[in-house]
């Protein structure tokens, strides 16, 4: 295993929504014996409430601090030794501060996916509150893109095969 993966053991799937982050981030922790969260989860879960009621009754900033909050204790326990694969939600890794915990804390792996495949997974969900204007998400699309470039890794999503992306990202001799 490469030293920075000895020192602080965690793999960050970031990238856009329905990338397919979770399921493969669930596939390649079982393959590698970690543990997995999904940080959408882990802060509903907290709240008691889901991330659509968040952003509704609370707003999108709010949600971003908790957000930040709940990725701030998993890297404590990636820096206290405890393995894990977090799959980040899709704005997660835009925010400088959450960038740099990320970075400076294991390995960042990109899940890059054509627009095409994205609108085809996530058309007709009303359960992501940035996902429901399809114009409005071609454009955070685009725009996100220089931001996720900023990850350590860069895998192409090519297809809804998740075990492929989990033997591209086993390839990158990390472990
Ligand atoms: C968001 C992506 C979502 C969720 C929230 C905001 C975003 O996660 O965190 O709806 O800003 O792209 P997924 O990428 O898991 O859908």
């Amino acid at each position: 295993m490469i030293l920075k993966l000895k020192r602080t053991p965690g793999i960050y799937l970031v990238g856009f929504m329905g990338s397919g982050k979770s399921t493969i981030g669930r596939a390649l922790a079982d393959e590698l014996g970690w543990k997995f969260f999904d940080l959408d989860d882990q802060i509903e879960r907290r709240e008691g409430v889901t991330i659509a009621e968040i952003f509704e009754t609370r707003g999108e900033a709010a949600f971003r601090q908790t957000e930040t909050t709940v990725l701030r204790e998993h890297v404590r326990s990636v820096e206290r030794g405890q393995p894990q694969v977090i799959s980040l939600g899709g704005g997660a890794f835009l925010a400088q501060e959450n960038a740099d915990l990320v970075l400076n804390h294991g390995v960042a792996i990109w899940l890059d996916c054509p627009f095409s495949m994205i609108e085809r997974r996530i058309a007709n969900q009303t359960h992501r509150p940035l996902a429901r204007d399809p114009d409005k998400l071609r454009c955070l699309f685009d725009s996100r893109q220089p931001a996720y470039a900023r990850a350590h890794y860069r895998i192409e999503i090519c297809d809804d095969d998740a075990q492929a992306a989990v033997r591209q990202i086993l390839a990158l001799q990390l472990f």
